[in-house]
């Protein structure tokens, strides 16, 4: 016989390697959710989901290991993922397989692993709390909007826990809208639940068995502000060791998910109406900070060069040549120097070999990104020994880049893919360490793995943040 632990590595170690589906059935049942409550906050482009459950060990030996359960729909536009002791403030490690797909009811879904400080024991309870931010693509409802007109958008979500455990208690809470409004489910069973003061609850709910019910909850909300989201960033950054700068350009591909006008865009109604100055589902400008002290701003689009862009301080204000309505679309381009010295430290042995830290990101707030392509340019010849981003990689790759100035063998870049990344991770910072050396020979493009998402590189870049919805 396999003791509970080398049953439980055993366990892991199998998940890893599984291709193909597998039946969640197998995952232990040695937990029970006491109560189970989730918190959805809708105030931004963006879902933010705080779990807070009271487990206990219904096992008759010390467990560890809490599975939790992910639909498909939220794996897809992850961004942030974390875990935390109820009243400790620090992050435990947890993670989410990505490869690994499962079976539940009929519904595929993804587990996550939370790894406890210690085993609880036998009868013992403890409480977690998980938190989670992803893409809920609201939905303009009903659809489109008048010039002016309140917007309202419809978010689904799974109305019950899904979970590998029984659950006795639960209960679902929406904040984040002055007002909420339940869907009518289709059978017309339950009452609609309505709720004008901030926030609306659902439940309590009794005794839910494990994956017993996939159903959806419609609800509507008001939410008076654009949804912009970022379908494709490419944020270069090119390091000039002889001019002392680091010089960042972006090229975004921007479109606003807001509620589409009903009858087109009237310049004469807009200007009318004053509803530039009006809040609602259009996005008349961007706000980005920048690193400070950065210089040698610019910004340009398809049409050509931008006037319209405030530099105050370390914030960037850019107005588009025109407010961008539901569905709208801007690609643009900005650009800026800073002296490199705030980025670049050298290593003090002697060994031409310098750390490069440089944030992920400067784009405008309230943001979401589909795709992000980073790249960083080295000097000629440099030689990468380290790449290090806080984030789930969908890629990373060093190769030589040529490009007209360049005599020998080009530019070293290192590129990053990122996706589903929201603007509050901003502060993370990534860093490459790499040497130059006078004959450094042409390195073949190497590859490093597809990262996992894990909360313990999280604990680094998210410390400063204030991360999710204060319970
Ligand atoms: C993001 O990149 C992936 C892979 O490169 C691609 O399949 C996908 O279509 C891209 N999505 C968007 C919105 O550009
Ligand atoms: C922005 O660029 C994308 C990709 O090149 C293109 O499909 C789209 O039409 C462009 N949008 C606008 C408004 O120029």
């Amino acid at each position: 016989m396999l003791s509970a632990t080398s049953v439980t590595a055993f366990f892991l170690l199998f998940l890893n390697f599984v291709v193909g589906d597998l039946d969640a059935g197998i995952i232990p049942k040695q937990w029970e959710n006491l109560e189970l409550h989730r918190t959805i906050d809708v105030s931004r482009s963006y879902s933010q989901e705080l779990i807070d459950i009271r487990i206990k060990n219904i096992h008759n030996e010390p467990v560890r290991q809490y599975y939790f359960v992910l639909t498909e729909e939220v794996f897809d536009t992850i961004s942030l993922f974390s875990s935390t002791l109820k009243g400790v403030d620090a992050y435990i490690e947890s993670a989410i397989m990505p490869e690994q797909n499962f079976v539940a009811n009929g519904q595929t879904i993804k587990v996550g692993v939370v790894s406890l400080p210690s085993p609880i024991e036998p009868g013992h309870e403890t409480s977690l709390l998980l938190n989670l931010v992803y893409n809920s693509k609201y939905q303009p409802y009903p659809g489109h909007v008048d010039l002016g007109e309140e917007q309202k958008l419809l978010l689904r979500t799974n109305r019950f826990p899904i979970s590998a455990y029984d659950t006795q208690k639960y209960t679902l809470e929406f904040q984040g809208s002055s007002s909420f409004e339940e869907l009518q489910s289709l059978n017309g069973e339950e009452t609609a639940e309505t709720a004008s003061n901030g926030k609306m609850v659902i439940g309590p709910f009794d005794s839910i068995m494990p994956y017993q019910d996939f159903s959806p909850i419609d609800v509507v909300f008001e939410h008076n502000s654009p949804l912009p989201r970022v379908s494709h960033l490419k944020r270069d950054i090119w390091v000039s060791h002889w001019a002392s700068s680091l010089q960042f350009e972006e090229y975004y591909e921007l479109i606003n998910d807001a509620a589409p006008l009903k009858s087109g865009f009237s310049r004469a109604d807009y200007m009318k109406g004053q509803l530039a100055l009006k809040k609602g589902g259009h996005l008349t400008a961007l706000e980005m900070i920048l690193p400070d002290s950065s210089e040698a701003h610019y910004c340009t689009d398809l049409v050509g060069a931008v006037s319209t862009f405030k530099v105050l301080k370390d914030h960037f204000f850019l107005k588009p040549r025109f407010p961008l309505f539901g569905n709208w679309k801007y690609n643009f381009t900005v650009g800026w120097t800073n002296q490199l010295s705030q980025f670049l430290h050298s290593q003090e042995d002697g060994s031409d070999t310098y750390i490069l830290s440089f944030p992920v990101l400067n784009g405008p707030s309230d943001t979401v990104y589909d795709n992000v392509s980073l790249s960083v340019y080295l000097p000629e010849g440099a030689e990468v020994m380290d790449v290090w981003c806080p984030l789930p990689v969908q890629k990373t790759e060093v190769t030589a880049e040529r490009s007209y100035f360049d005599l020998n063998q080009g530019h070293t870049k290192v590129n990053i893919e990122l996706k589903n990344l929201i603007d509050r991770i901003a502060a993370s910072e990534a860093f490459v360490r790499y040497k130059v050396t006078s004959k450094a020979l042409y390195k073949k493009p190497f590859s490093i793995a597809v990262s996992v998402f894990t909360a313990l590189v999280a604990y680094f870049s998210l410390k400063h943040i204030s991360l999710m919805i204060d319970s």
